[in-house]
């Protein structure tokens, strides 16, 4: 068989009023509910979703990003009667964050109660949920009915995917189909956040910030608090390489002396260079290629952007890709987070 079986069907919704028995939502809920895997958009990044209650569907799911099986997938749901068919012993810390950020994206470890298959959970005792705010998400879950396992539908290891076009770049005749809903507002994936425990401790930094889930539920860790490794909670997508552009990457602290001297010091050993600047310092660079992703100012705008960013330089003959480094205050905490994973080398 050949790795690209399908021929990767192209719902584009971006015009039409979605509710769940718009015929293109129907036509991609169907393709779900038999056990295809289909790109959908949500408020964050597109997914790639599967009937989370059957082993062979999300199969589809790990062979399409050649994502390795111990990492576990979020399960996407439309209605908060469905919680109860995936998780267990719901804390009242889970409820109270579910009644303030969904929909929206915060995903949510729960104890799981064995429906989910083995292969969305890796196995785990826990599971993670999440509401996702975007009209064709929602339509498309209510339509099929199902808790719908959904990663990053990107192929594993590349930048998160925030257009229709991202997605069929890295999985055309991968996957059974991508329903276009225009580009993703947010930008960078969903606030993983574990709620088995004593205290809520934030796996993964996304679009729900720490200050916002403290002001729901008090005091919040961070994995990274946690220095003896035994106590650490389990976030088993943290080891792997992430969000990486084909060119090197390399982030480089400091303000704009130190990243121009960079690029003199690449042009004169002969590289061309590509760099992924704040808008005000677009017009200082010299001997690169330079893409803005947004205001210092409006760390939601670079959010927004980032990831289209380091796709861009894919289609470029830079050799190398500078990135500046941003404030790690609100939702920069999450774009820090996955420029750093992105990124090669660090440049101090
Ligand atoms: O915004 C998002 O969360 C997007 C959209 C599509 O919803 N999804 C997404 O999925 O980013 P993915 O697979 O790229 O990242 C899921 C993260 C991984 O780091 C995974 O390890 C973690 O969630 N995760 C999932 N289930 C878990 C569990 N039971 N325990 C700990 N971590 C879990
Ligand atoms: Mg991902």
């Amino acid at each position: 068989m050949t790795d690209r079986p399908y021929e990767t069907k192209y719902w584009n919704v971006q015009q039409e009023e979605i509710q769940e028995t718009n015929e293109n939502i129907r036509e991609a809920a169907a393709a779900i509910q038999s056990q295809e895997a289909v790109a959908f958009p949500t408020e964050t990044v597109y997914g790639l979703g599967a009937d989370a209650t059957t082993p062979e569907a999300v199969d589809k799911i790990f062979q399409a990003k050649g994502r390795p099986g111990d990492n576990p997938l979020i399960v996407h749901i439309a209605t908060r009667e469905q919680v109860e068919t995936v998780a267990e012993n719901i804390p009242d810390q889970a409820r109270k964050l579910m009644d303030a950020f969904w929909p929206g994206p915060l995903t949510i470890i729960l104890k799981s109660n064995g429906s989910a298959a083995e292969n969305v959970t890796a196995g785990l005792s826990t599971v993670g949920i999440r509401m996702p705010d975007h009209p064709v998400a929602q339509a498309l879950l209510k339509a099929c009915a199902l808790p719908v396992a959904a990663p990053s539908a990107n192929q594993s290891g590349r930048p998160s995917p925030t257009t229709a076009k991202h997605v069929l770049d890295d999985l055309t005749g991968k996957i059974y189909g991508v329903v276009d809903g225009g580009a993703t507002g947010v930008g960078v994936e969903s606030t993983v956040v574990d709620c088995t425990g004593e205290t809520a401790v934030i796996l993964r930094p996304g679009g729900a910030t720490k200050e916002d889930l403290e002001a729901v539920i008090g005091p919040v860790k961070t994995a990274t608090d946690f220095k003896n490794e035994k106590e650490q909670p389990k976030a088993p997508g943290m080891k792997y390489t992430h969000y990486a552009p084909d060119a090197p990457f390399w982030l480089v602290e400091g303000g704009v002396d130190e990243v121009q001297q960079e690029i003199n010091r690449l042009n004169k050993e002969g590289h061309t260079v590509g760099l992924i600047a704040s808008e005000e310092h677009t017009d200082q660079y010299q001997g690169a290629t330079v893409r803005s992703c947004g205001s210092q100012e409006n760390l939601h705008e670079v959010a927004h952007k980032i990831y289209d960013c380091l796709r861009f330089f894919n289609d470029s003959s830079v050799d190398i890709i500078l990135g500046e480094t941003f404030p790690k205050k609100g939702v920069g905490v999450a774009v820090m987070n996955r420029l750093e994973k992105a990124a090669t080398k660090i440049i101090k």
